[in-house]
C-alpha cells in the first residue's frame, strides 16, 4: 500500500472492543500503518477473547495497551489521549458505546476516551437488533450531540446469521473515514471543488460510442488529495474503472454535453475546478437509435463528425459573469510542442493553472499510475513535476490551487 501523505506522521489511538469484527480491524491497523500512521492500540479484555494483542503488535509494530493497572507507566492515559490525532474506537460494542455516553472510566479505553482531546470516532459494531435499540440509539444520539463522530455501522447479514443494521463497516471504508476527521482543518477546509475525470463517450448507436484512452485515475487521485485537504468534493466522471473515492459526491455521465451540463451547475458554487476530463472532442452528426447493421456500408462512410462544445470555454464564459469557480485548473494531453500547446490553452480557456503532459513519453498519461507534468500559470512555468505517482503529482496540484485559494 502506497503511502498516504495525510497519514504520514500522524498518531493514531486504535481503542478495540469485543466484538468478532475485530479480525477486520487488524487490517484496519495494518493499513493505517502501511499508509504511514503512528498506530497505538489499546485492547479491552473483551477484545482480547478475540484476537491477540500479538496480532495488532505485529502488524503496527508498536506496544499494544491493555491495562490501566501497568506499573510503568505513570498516567498513560492521559499520554495516550494528549498526544493523538485521532482516538478511533473499532469495533465499538454497545456497553462501550453506554460507557462513553455515560462518561464512565472502568478501563483504559474508556478512561482514555475521557482524558482525550482529540476528535473521537467510533465504529459500531453489534448483532441481534442492538444497535436499533432504543438505549443505544439515545446513547449514540448522546455522543453525536457532543461531537463525536460515527463510521457506520452498515447493514447485512451478522454473525448470528440475522441480518439487520450493525455490521462494522469495512476496512477499506473505515479507513477512508479516518482520512477524513483527520482531513479536517487542511488547507481546502471549507472549500468547494469540482474535479472532472475520465473519457466522455459520444453513441454511435445503441451499442458503438466513439471515446477515447483515459481511465480516470489521475482525476480521481485529484477527488482523493482534495478530499485529504478537507475540501467537500463533486466528482464528474465518465464511464472509469476506477473506484470513486469514499467521501466525494459523485456524479456519473456519459456524453461531452452531459459533463458540460454537469459541471456548469456545479461549479457556480464552488471554490475551484480541476478539469482533468478526457473530454471527446468530437461526436456523430446523427445518431441511430438502432443498432446500424453491418451491411449499411454507406451508414460507415456518411458518419459526419462534429466538435463537442468545449466545456471549459463555457466555463470561462459563465465564470465571467459569476465569479464562480475562482480558481479553474486545466489538463493539456500533447503528443508534440507540449508547452507551446499548453501555454495556448491557458490563455485561450482562461485558466489559472494547465497541466501539460506529453503523453508520448513513457509512464506519463493514459492508463499508467504514474505521471509527469509541466504546471503553467499565466506568469510562466509554477511547477516541473516530475514523474511519480498520480497522486503525488494530484497533491501538488492541490496544494498549488489551495495556495491560490487561501491568497498565499
Ligand atoms: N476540454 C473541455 N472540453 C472539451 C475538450 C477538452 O473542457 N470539449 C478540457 C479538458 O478537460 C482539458 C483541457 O480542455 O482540461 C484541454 O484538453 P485537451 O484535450 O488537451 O485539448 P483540446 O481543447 O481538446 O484541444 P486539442 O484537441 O486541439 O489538443
Amino acid at each position: 500500500m502506497e503511502k498516504i501523505a495525510l497519514l504520514t506522521s500522524k498518531r493514531i489511538l486504535l481503542g478495540v472492543t469485543g466484538s468478532v469484527a475485530c479480525y477486520k480491524v487488524v487490517d484496519l491497523a495494518s493499513k493505517m500503518t502501511q499508509a504511514g500512521a503512528q498506530v497505538d492500540v489499546i485492547m479491552t479484555e473483551a477484545a482480547q477473547q478475540f484476537v491477540t494483542p500479538l496480532a495488532f503488535r505485529s502488524v503496527t509494530g508498536r506496544p499494544v495497551y491493555t491495562s490501566m493497572w501497568d506499573l510503568d507507566d505513570h498516567v498513560r492515559h492521559v499520554g495516550l489521549g494528549e498526544t493523538a490525532d485521532l482516538f478511533f474506537i473499532a469495533p465499538a460494542t454497545a456497553h462501550t458505546i453506554g460507557k462513553l455516553a455515560y462518561g464512565l472510566a472502568d478501563n483504559l479505553l474508556t478512561v482514555t476516551a475521557l482524558a482525550a482531546r482529540c476528535p473521537i470516532l467510533i465504529a459500531p459494531a453489534m448483532d441481534g437488533g442492538m444497535y436499533e435499540h432504543v438505549a443505544t440509539q439515545t446513547n449514540v444520539n448522546t455522543l453525536k450531540a457532543r461531537g463525536v463522530l460515527f463510521a457506520g455501522p452498515g447493514e447485512g447479514r451478522m454473525a448470528s446469521g440475522l441480518s439487520g443494521w450493525g455490521r462494522l463497516v469495512e476496512p477499506a471504508e473505515l479507513l477512508a473515514h479516518a482520512r477524513q476527521v483527520l482531513a479536517r482543518g487542511g488547507s481546502l477546509h471549507g472549500r468547494k471543488v469540482v474535479v472532472t475525470t475520465g473519457p466522455t463517450r459520444e453513441p454511435l448507436d445503441p451499442v458503438r460510442f466513439i471515446s477515447n484512452r483515459s481511465t480516470g485515475k489521475q482525476g480521481v487521485a485529484v477527488a482523493q488529495a482534495a478530499l485529504d485537504a478537507g475540501a467537500s468534493v463533486t466528482l464528474i466522471h465518465g464511464p472509469i474503472a476506477e473506484p470513486v473515492p469514499m467521501g466525494v459526491t459523485a456524479l456519473p455521465v456519459q456524453t461531452t454535453q452531459e459533463m458540460a451540463d454537469a459541471t456548469l451547475t456545479a461549479v457556480k458554487d464552488a471554490d475551484a475546478l480541476f478539469m482533468v476530463a478526457a473530454v471527446a472532442d468530437f461526436r456523430p452528426g446523427t445518431q441511430s437509435d438502432r443498432k446500424i447493421k453491418k451491411t449499411d456500408e454507406a451508414w460507415g462512410l456518411a458518419i459526419g463528425l462534429e466538435v463537442t462544445l468545449d466545456i471549459l470555454s463555457a466555463v470561462k464564459e459563465q465564470r465571467e459573469k459569476t465569479g464562480t469557480p475562482r480558481v479553474a485548473l486545466g489538463f493539456a494531453a500533447e503528443t508534440h510542442d507540449a508547452f507551446e500547446y499548453g501555454r495556448q490553452k491557458l490563455l485561450r480557456k482562461g485558466l489559472n493553472f494547465i497541466a501539460v503532459n506529453d503523453v508520448m513519453e513513457s509512464g506519463v498519461g493514459f492508463e499508467h499510475d504514474t505521471n509527469r507534468v509541466l504546471l503553467l500559470s499565466s506568469a510562466g512555468v509554477v511547477e516541473e513535476i516530475p514523474l511519480q505517482s498520480k497522486t503525488a503529482v494530484a497533491e501538488r496540484l492541490v496544494h498549488h490551487v489551495a495556495k491560490t485559494l487561501n491568497g498565499r
